[in-house]
């Protein structure tokens, strides 16, 4: 498969050449390759695997599986491998052609909680992996950071992708530091891309209402009441998963020449909500009356965020959040999904921790109550 994608490549950088720079036009040439995602077990891999199986790409998918398996069972193109992305080594690496480094502790009060594992897993193992992906030959590594590092900017500030960062907690730190970690590792050969994207919402088998856009969607349709982190005025872009699956497979196809060594901003302009309005667009948007429930201490993170960078090279972010409340009502009304503690990131970490001191102190004999 190797020569083949250098042959589809080659392809689309001779398309472009014939026609000039048009940003839309290399996007019709498929590109199949091997495509190796680490936390692919999570609320965005489990929506960027299928959309990578569906576009003829060949996955590895990497994880530990802390929140259970929601991949697919047995596609011929998709090998699950459980295991922590610490640990890593060359052979993981092998006949794979890009990486999207996924893995991580991932929210601010997690990675608070976990700071050494956050600092483990969402900076040292991700540089680590880039290495190994560059010494193992692949062309091409992804990595998922996080608009929270712009953490503070005053309203009437809109950041760029050259704009001073202020990360403000482990979790955005840690992301600037894998950020300056893999950047440097790009060159002819290997194709670094950074997308510091914005908060995800809508509907992924691995659910995550810990989200905003999501949390506030379950609580007005549970209940009728909304959560809303106070003040409202904070500035916070959103954007769909469905439309970051796009936007990795999209990342996966353009020409290195493009991006390489580049930082992009995901989402859409249309998607840079102040929290209060937002609430208000859930609360129109959910089939029953719902009315704002305000929680905990103002917000200390607003920012609003520029995407013309990534709207330049032909990507566009196109889904709205009305588009995710309503098809996770759908989801909820449906029973396929339904807010527990998996579903609660930091609660779910915390859980299992409690329950490995538990477990490992009156285990014996291989078993609990039934023995082995
Ligand atoms: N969801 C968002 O709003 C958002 C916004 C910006 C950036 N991001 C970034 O996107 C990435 C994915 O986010 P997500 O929402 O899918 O998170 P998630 O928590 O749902 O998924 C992370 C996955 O990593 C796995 N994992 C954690 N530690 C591991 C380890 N040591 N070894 C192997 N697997 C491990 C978990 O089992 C989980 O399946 C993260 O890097 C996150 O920081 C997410």
């Amino acid at each position: 498969m190797k020569p083949a994608r250098k042959i589809d490549i080659f392809l689309a950088d001779s398309l472009e050449n014939l026609v000039g720079s048009d940003s839309y036009f290399f996007v019709g040439v498929t590109v199949m390759s091997r495509v190796l995602v680490t936390g692919a077990g999570g609320y965005i891999g489990t929506t960027l695997v299928p959309a990578l199986l569906g576009n003829g790409h060949s996955v590895r998918a990497i994880d530990r599986f802390f929140f259970g398996q929601f991949l697919p069972a047995d596609h011929p193109k998709l090998q699950i491998v459980q295991d922590d992305c610490r640990k890593l080594e060359i052979k993981h690496f092998d006949n794979v052609d890009v990486v999207i480094d996924l893995v991580a502790i991932s929210n601010d009060p997690s990675g608070e909680l976990f700071q050494k594992a956050t600092w483990e897993i969402n900076y040292l193992s991700r540089v680590h992996t880039a290495e190994l992906a560059k010494k193992a030959g692949c062309q091409r590594y992804i990595l998922p950071s996080s608009c929270s590092i712009y953490g503070f900017q005053p309203h009437d500030v809109i950041v760029n992708e050259t704009s001073p960062t202020n990360p403000l907690t482990t979790y955005a730190k840690a992301n600037e530091a894998a950020e300056k970690g893999v950047l440097p590792l790009a060159d002819d050969r290997f194709c670094v891309v950074v997308l510091r994207q914005a908060t995800v919402y809508g509907y992924s088998p691995r659910m995550r209402f810990d989200l905003a856009i999501n949390g506030m969607t379950y609580g007005a349709w549970k209940t009728g009441r909304l959560p809303l982190l106070r003040d409202g005025t904070q500035w916070r872009p959103m954007v769909h998963v469905k439309d970051i699956a796009d936007a990795m497979n999209f990342m996966i196809e353009v020409p290195s020449g493009k991006v390489n060594g580049e930082i992009f901003n995901l989402g859409s302009d249309k998607n840079n909500y102040q929290i209060g309005e937002l609430g208000r667009i859930v609360a129109n948007c959910v089939p029953r009356d719902a009315e704002i429930e305000w929680y905990g201490d103002p917000d200390h993170r607003s920012y609003r965020v520029a995407f013309d960078k990534v709207e330049a090279l032909g990507f566009r972010a196109l889904r709205t959040a009305e588009d995710g409340v309503r098809e996770i009502c759908e989801a909820l009304d449906a029973q396929i999904t339904d807010k527990s503690l998996r579903t609660m990131t930091l609660d779910w970490y915390k859980a299992m921790t409690e329950w490995h001191q538990i477990t490992k102190s009156v285990e014996m004999y291989g078993g609990m109550i039934d023995l082995k």
